[in-house]
C-alpha cells in the first residue's frame, strides 16, 4: 500500500484533467480536452469555465479508477492554482476545496510552471532518469517563454523571461496570418518539415541578456506575408510549407540563442525543456543537438507531457507536500505571475 498518493488536478485554461501519483510514481493521467473553442479560433474564457464545470466530476472519477485507488486513500489534493483563466482555475479550485474538505486532507496549491518545469519527475517506470538538481530548464508554452534556474523543485530562480509575446503566441499568431486553425503551433510544426527554412528571412530581436522578445518576429512575418500577396494573392497557398519552416527555424534560433547564453553564464551540465512548444519537433531536435555538441544531458519530455496535464500538477504538488508546504482554504486563484 502506497504512503502518499496525491490526486492532482488542472484547469488552468481549456483542458479538464486529474492523476494520481503515488509515492512519486503515476498511476493515471485522464485529460478531456475542449473542442468548443476550435470554431472561435482561440479559447473563449466563458465557455472554457462551463466545459470545465461539465467535465471535471466524472475526469477526476476517471483518474480514481484507472489507478486502482479509492478516494480514502488520497492523501491530499493538488490543483493548479494559476497563472492562467481566472473562470476555468476558479473550477478546479472549488472542487479541490470541497473534496479536501470532504475527505479531511490537506490542500496543495501548485504554480502551473512549477508543473511544467517539475514534469520531468513524472514517472511511470522507477527506473526512468530524472534530471538532477540543479538544472536549467527553458519553459516555452503559449503564455511563457522563461529559462529558469531550478535549484530544488521548491527553489526556482527566473534568470530571463520574454518580454511580449511568448514563444508559443508567436506560432499561434503568424499561423493564424497564413489561415491557419487555432492553435497554430502543431500546423507549422507539419507543414515545417516540408518546408525550406532558409527561403525567408524575419527579424530577430536584439535585447540584452537573457530575456526573450517575439512580437518583432511577428510584425515581420506579418508584412512578409502583406508584401507576398500584393505581388500575388496566392502566395500563401504557393509558399505555406516554406513560410512555416522559416518561421520555426527563426523561433528556434532565438531559442537557442539565449539557451546558449544561459549555459554559459549558469555552467549548466543537464537542460530540460517543457510547455507546450517543446512538442514541437524542430525544438526538440535543435535542444536535443545542442546539448549533444557541448556534451549537456538534455531532458525532452514525453510529448503527453508538454501540453497541459494533471500529471505535473499532481507531481509538483507531491514534492510541496513532502515539504510540508500546503495551503488553506482560503487560497485564490491568480490570473498572471512570473513563477
Ligand atoms: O503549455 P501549453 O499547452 O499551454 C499554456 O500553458 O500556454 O502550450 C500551448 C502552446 C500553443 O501556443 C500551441 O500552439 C503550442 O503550445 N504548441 C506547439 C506545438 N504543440 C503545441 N507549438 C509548436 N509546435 C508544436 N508541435
Amino acid at each position: 500500500m502506497a504512503k502518499t498518493v496525491i490526486l492532482g488536478i488542472e484547469s488552468s485554461c481549456d483542458d479538464t484533467s486529474a492523476a494520481v501519483i503515488a509515492d512519486g510514481i503515476l498511476l493515471s493521467n485522464v485529460i478531456a480536452s475542449q473542442s468548443v473553442h476550435e470554431e472561435f479560433g482561440g479559447v473563449v474564457p466563458e465557455l472554457a469555465s462551463r466545459a470545465h464545470q461539465q467535465n471535471i466530476v466524472p475526469v477526476v472519477d476517471t483518474a480514481l479508477r484507472r489507478a486502482g485507488i479509492c478516494r480514502h486513500d488520497l492523501s491530499a489534493i493538488a490543483f493548479t492554482r494559476g497563472p492562467g483563466l481566472l473562470g476555468s482555475l476558479l473550477v478546479g479550485t472549488s472542487f479541490a476545496k470541497g473534496m479536501a474538505t470532504g475527505l479531511g486532507i490537506p490542500l496543495v496549491d501548485v504554480n502551473h510552471l512549477h508543473g511544467h518545469v517539475l514534469s520531468h519527475f513524472v514517472r511511470e517506470n522507477p527506473d526512468d532518469a530524472v534530471p538532477e538538481f540543479p538544472y536549467l530548464c527553458l519553459l516555452v508554452s503559449g503564455g511563457n517563454s522563461q529559462l529558469i534556474w531550478v535549484k530544488s523543485p521548491v527553489d526556482m530562480e527566473i534568470l530571463g523571461r520574454t518580454i511580449d509575446d511568448a514563444a508559443g503566441e508567436a506560432f499561434d499568431k503568424c499561423a493564424k496570418v497564413m489561415g491557419l486553425p487555432y492553435p497554430g503551433g502543431p500546423h507549422i510544426d507539419r507543414l515545417a518539415a516540408e518546408g525550406d527554412s532558409g527561403r525567408f528571412r524575419f527579424s530577430k530581436p536584439h535585447i540584452p541578456g537573457l530575456d526573450y522578445s517575439f512580437s518583432g518576429l511577428k510584425t515581420s512575418f506579418l508584412y512578409t506575408v502583406r508584401d507576398g500577396m500584393r505581388q500575388n494573392p496566392d502566395f500563401v497557398e504557393q509558399n505555406r510549407a516554406d513560410l512555416a519552416a522559416s518561421l520555426q527555424r527563426t523561433i528556434i534560433d532565438i531559442l537557442l540563442a539565449k539557451l546558449s547564453l544561459a549555459v554559459e553564464r549558469t555552467g549548466a551540465r543537464q537542460v530540460a525543456i517543457g510547455g507546450g512548444v517543446s512538442a514541437n519537433s524542430g525544438v526538440r531536435q535543435a535542444v536535443a543537438q545542442f546539448c549533444a555538441e557541448r556534451g549537456i544531458r538534455a531532458f525532452i519530455p514525453e510529448r503527453k507531457f508538454t501540453t497541459d496535464n494533471a500529471a505535473m500538477v499532481a507531481m509538483a504538488g507531491y514534492f510541496k507536500f513532502m515539504a510540508g508546504d500546503l495551503c488553506g482554504l482560503d487560497a485564490v486563484p491568480f490570473a498572471r505571475v512570473g513563477v
